[in-house]
């Protein structure tokens, strides 16, 4: 019997995603690892709530979609809409989802804040900021760029330089600008509302040895402590995209403030819906009473809203605080920092069009520890893990045994299994192997749980069913063989149904059962009539990878200004350029002499252009909107002197000039009336 029979109410967060770009595979590692906790919470019998959301407000968000020529309130629905078929598409088993511009979360965080103020913890100071006098904001550090005062490289940020590491105030920097205007900025005072945190050192203290946090985070809170507590800046001015700030007029809540309210939001948007009662989760009182257990996962860069800030808001604002919060490290591809140049910053979308979800839940299983170490995603090992565990340990016990049962047992288990003594072996393995996922030590589970199909495997080995049913008088022990490997293939599928949903949801249709709870590893199928087999999971496919990787590239030199996640959103420059600058681009009517199908690409078609008398090809994202043929004699105008770029399919030499929203409103043909090949136009 399971230890902890009592049922416990857990709800589950992790973070919210910023809404200004698309998830990538470093975002699914707390998703994977959040829902697979909660997945084995589940088939354990408690009560699990999971809920998320995306955080919708923030300075990139304005910026990312005055940009784009949209509001910011079109980017975060459009980002929403994405993120959730991402999440869905990686079977990410969310309770609820609701962005953190929710009315709900304006209610919660004008809530909270008042009780701070009331309870004497907020304070007003006028601090000095870098003003972009030209844009009229206050810049973020981000936002203004300078020389490094230490060893005078260019166009460091604000706050530290990426050359020498040196760490200073961005009034250090020698010929500081705004990265919005490019003009030096100015010092102006303002008004910013501060929560004194350094009243809850001591109570932070306590909480951080509670058993609440990973040893190494614990320690890295102590040296915060011994460097003092600095008061929290949560206001920010006008213009700024979030929540206005009650009695402050052209104040904003900073991000920060309202993106961890969102988890009570979103939790509340559930509990409105399912009758289930949000106090008991939160309220500090009614949480006590009722033992209710509250967990975030959160990656390692932000552990110091997590574990100090949010913490004490609670605390100051009378609601429980986390049980524990679950940091872990960051996602690296083929051990370096994922890269969009080496087609490694793999969004989750791209790797859903060539992959099955479920090999990379394995794969980050597999190496997922409780502690806060990076983790390297090795494409080769990648490969060889998923193949060699689920295909050919796991799903093989299956294949090997089904088709005898189905056949020659017209689909019906034996009464008795001819190996009780591994059926007790692989249920007696059940406690441990919940300790390693209660622990989140979720790589050495995989382990223990691939030595048991490793047993099952040899003990098919041995007995050799293939040549048993050569004999007719050895028929029943053909059947009890293969029972005992389909009761050591449900038993394995019970351990990693948390893991792999999808896969196992298909193998209880195959085993013609109901949904397997850990309680079923005690007690073995028989006499009981199976499905037939249909392949559960196929091996990984090399060609998959490297195509998602080629698309991850192509993503690349499709990445224009317009994309919210670019550099340049996050690190935005200003849009103009001047006259100078725009004489020197060089348009010609060209004429197109050939367009054809690029063997791969999705968007491309390459053209060969005529721009009198010189031809050059050119690759353009205009497929969607153009078949060829359509295009062969017409005219265009063409960026006649862009440096040639090398691409995947080849090298493009220049290239045309397209209007219109995109999809297959896209226009860029050029009236001919007169206009011939090498025209100039301008
Ligand atoms: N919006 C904040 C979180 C607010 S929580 C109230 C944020 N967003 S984020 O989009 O930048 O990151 C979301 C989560 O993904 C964070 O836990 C972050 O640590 C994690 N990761 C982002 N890139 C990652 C990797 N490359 N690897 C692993 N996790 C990464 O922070
Ligand atoms: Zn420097």
């Amino acid at each position: 019997m399971p230890a902890d029979k009592r049922n416990r109410s857990i709800l589950i967060t992790n973070a919210l995603p910023y809404a200004n770009g698309p998830l990538h595979l470093g975002h699914m590692v707390g998703f994977m690892q959040a829902d697979i906790w909660a997945r084995f919470q589940k088939i354990r019998g408690h009560t699990v709530t999971f809920v998320g959301g995306d955080d919708q407000h923030g300075t990139p968000i304005m910026l990312g979609a005055e940009k784009q020529g949209i509001t910011p309130q079109q980017l975060i629905d459009n980002t929403e809409a994405q993120h959730r078929e991402s999440l869905q598409g990686f079977s990410i088993g969310l309770d609820n989802f609701t962005g953190t511009h929710h009315a709900e979360n304006q209610r919660l965080s004008t809530e909270i804040y008042s009780t701070l103020k009331e309870r004497g913890h907020i304070d007003v100071r006028i601090i000095k900021q870098a003003f972009d006098e030209e844009k009229g904001m206050f810049l973020p550090d981000r936002y203004v760029k300078g020389t490094c005062p230490k060893c005078k490289s260019a166009d460091q940020y604000g706050d530290n330089c990426e050359v020498c590491g040196t760490t200073y105030d961005t009034t250090d920097l020698i010929d500081p600008y705004s990265v919005l205007s490019g003009k030096p900025p100015i010092e102006k005072e303002s008004e910013h509302y501060f929560f004194k945190v350094s009243e809850f050192e001591s109570m932070l203290s306590n909480w951080k040895d509670s058993g609440a946090l990973q040893p190494e985070i614990a320690n890295k809170i102590s040296e915060w402590f011994e460097s003092g507590l600095i008061d929290w800046d949560i206001s920010r001015d006008n213009p700024y995209w979030g929540f206005e700030i009650p009695d402050a007029p052209g104040k904003y809540f900073y991000v920060w403030l309202d993106a961890p309210i969102g988890y009570m939001a979103s939790h509340k948007i559930h509990c409105d819906k399912t009758g289930d009662d949000w106090a008991s989760y939160w309220q500090y009182g009614h949480s006590q009473k009722s033992g209710t257990e509250l967990y975030h996962f959160i990656g390692k860069d932000i552990v110091r809203f997590h574990t100090l800030f949010w913490p004490a808001m609670l605390e100051a604002a009378g609601y429980r605080k986390p049980s524990a919060v679950f940091v872990h490290g960051f996602l690296t591809v083929d051990g370096a920092k994922m890269s969009k140049s080496r087609g490694t910053f793999i969004k989750a979308e791209t790797y859903l069009k060539h992959l099955n979800p479920e090999y990379l839940r394995y794969y980050f299983a597999a190496k997922l520890s409780n502690n806060v170490v990076d983790m390297d995603l090795n494409l080769d090992d990648f490969s060889a893990r998923v193949n060699s565990d689920v295909v050919g340990k796991m799903v093989n016990i299956a294949s090997r045994c089904a088709g005898f049962i189905v056949k020659r047992f017209d689909g019906m288990l034996a009464i008795e299994s001819a190996a009780p003594e591994l059926h007790l072996e692989f249920a007696n393995a059940a406690e441990a192997i919940a300790a390693r996922y209660e622990n989140r030590e979720f790589s050495q589970a995989m382990r223990e749980i691939m030595a048991l199909a490793d047993k099952a495997n040899q003990f098919i080995d041995e007995h050799k069913p293939w040549i048993l049913i050569k004999d007719e008088s050895r028929l029943d022990e053909v059947q009890q063989v293969c029972t005992a490997g389909l009761n050591a293939f449900r038993s394995l599928c019970i351990y990693l149904k948390p893991v792999l949903p999808n896969l196992v949801s298909d193998a209880e249709a195959f085993l013609n059962t109901r949904e397997l709870t850990w309680d079923d590893l005690q007690t073995p199928l028989l006499n009981h009539k199976i499905n037939k087999f249909k392949p559960l999971m196929t091996r990984v496919e090399s060609d998959a990878i490297e195509n998602m990787i080629e698309e991850s590239k192509e993503s690349l030199e499709e990445i224009s200004t317009l994309d919210p996640d670019s550099p340049l959103a996050k690190d935005p420059i200003s849009d103009e350029i001047s006259f100078d600058e725009f004489a020197k681009i060089d348009l010609r009517i060209a004429k197109i002499v050939k367009a054809e199908h690029v063997d791969g690409a999705d968007k491309l078609l390459q053209l060969t252009l005529d721009i009198g008398g010189e031809t050059r090809n050119v690759f353009a994202g205009i497929k969607s909107a153009y078949q060829p043929e359509e295009l062969e004699g017409k005219l265009t105008v063409m960026v006649a002197n862009l440096a040639a770029r090398k691409m995947r399919f080849g090298l493009s030499e220049g290239m045309v000039l397209a209007a219109g929203p995109g999809g297959s409103d896209l226009f860029i043909l050029s009236p001919d009336d007169g206009a011939e090949p090498g025209m100039r136009v301008k």
